[in-house]
């Protein structure tokens, strides 16, 4: 009997057998109908990376800081770093004074951002608004923290009597304020101003402001004037997405956090020959050349245009509500149309994100006037259905 040669050729990938090629096939199919229809979730489906195509061939790994040296050669931390530098520019950073990666999503944002806050302050108490994605009461059970939710005004902003009560009742405590700059469902910016000023009439000097700028964050930098909204309206940290406002075959996002509050969670770590300063261990290469190629490609002045045409958009599609005798509404500096809830088989043909009595429309890059057109079509003759008696 032969005894098998173990330590012969490297065998090849077999190729995919027709039944599975069939299925993709169909999944594909599937998909590019679903795409156009997509109007209720921030996601931008107008990019295109074909040149990334051949580093799908390799086990790119950005394990570790990308700003420092790592074993791990395979890694893309050159882009990732030119990246989190356009990042720092746009959030209003201060020269040399923040830090950042590239995340794996808003949410991870998110927590790196509360992750930092709770090692400053160990007994702090995070706030957050009713309105805040659900990711951050999440963020909090995850690190045990405490919280305290915050009641919200109706068109989305936070309360901000309540917060000064609140903060007043609890002033022994440090204060971990989780922003909003740009809530999931109205598309609201909490007033950084604002609260700062609360903070301050408190004389409460100990505080960490997070800003959750997960679809926001990369339109304020475009728009003539801005809510303020980064470092300069004095932020500790920030989350943006990725996958968002720029688009991205996968998710993907952007934190920041000021340098002295990273330096204080860094650990070497042998294994790695790097600095352990991420949430993930190893982490997603490609997402930064996406974000990479996207910015070479569009360039500010073609990010500025496509953000004021979406808000463009969104006034259009304001008006065309307004015709069909539907009150809709959006923020200043937002692309998320409010209307009144429409009927379940309009939300499921749009992919909406319905919530109590409103849903929205979000005007992403990749959304059209003929679709705006037809999803007010169909929500007006969907509300006068359930109108009638
Ligand atoms: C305001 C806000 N924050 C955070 C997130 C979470 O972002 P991600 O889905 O990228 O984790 C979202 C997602 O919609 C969001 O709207």
């Amino acid at each position: 009997m032969n005894t098998p040669d173990l330590l012969g050729d490297i065998e090849p990938m077999p190729p995919l057998p027709p039944a599975a090629q069939e299925r993709l096939d169909r999944f594909h199919r599937d998909i590019q109908s679903l795409a156009p229809s997509l109007v209720g979730y921030p996601v931008s489906q107008d990019y295109e990376c074909p040149e990334l195509t051949p580093f799908l061939g390799f086990s790119l790994n950005n394990v570790g800081d990308p700003f420092a040296d790592s074993f791990y050669r395979e890694n893309t931390f050159a882009f990732e770093r030119e990246v989190i530098e356009f990042f720092q520019k746009h959030l209003r950073a201060p020269p040399g004074e923040t830090w950042g990666y590239v995340t794996g999503g808003g949410t991870e944002g998110n927590l790196y951002g509360l992750f930092l806050a709770r090692e400053l302050f160990p007994d702090g108490m995070v706030y957050f608004s009713e309105h805040t994605h659900y990711s951050a009461a999440k963020v909090v059970r995850v690190l045990g923290a405490r919280s305290i939710m915050i009641r919200g005004r109706e068109d989305g902003e936070m309360d901000y009597d309540d917060l000064r009560e609140t903060l007043r009742l609890h002033r022994d405590v440090p204060p971990i304020i989780f922003a909003n700059i740009g809530t999931t469902m109205h598309g609201a910016v909490d007033d950084l101003a604002r609260i700062r000023s609360i903070l301050a009439d408190l004389a409460i000097v100990r505080h960490y402001i997070h800003a959750d700028a997960a679809l926001s964050g990369m339109i304020l930098p475009w728009v003539a004037e801005p809510q303020p909204f980064g470092f300069d309206a004095g932020v500790d940290s920030i989350a943006v997405s990725g996958h968002k406002f720029i688009g991205s075959p996968m998710p993907c996002g952007v934190v920041l956090a000021r340098r002295r509050h990273v330096d204080r969670v860094a650990r070497s770590v042998e294994y790695v020959g790097c600095m352990d300063t991420t949430i993930a261990g190893s982490r997603n290469a490609l997402t930064p050349l996406v974000l990479w190629s996207a910015i070479q490609r569009r360039g500010e002045a073609g990010l500025r245009r496509r953000a004021l045409r979406s808000l463009a958009l969104a006034d259009y599609a304001i008006e065309r509500f307004k015709a069909a005798g539907i009150a809709a509404w959006r923020h200043r500096n937002s692309i998320t149309v409010v209307f009144p809830r429409p009927g379940e088989r309009v939300i499921a043909r749009w992919q909406m994100a319905p919530s109590h009595n409103i849903a929205h429309l979000i005007t992403m890059p990749h959304v059209t006037r003929a679709t705006v057109d037809a999803v007010v079509a169909e929500i007006a003759a969907s509300l006068s259905s359930s109108a009638a008696p």
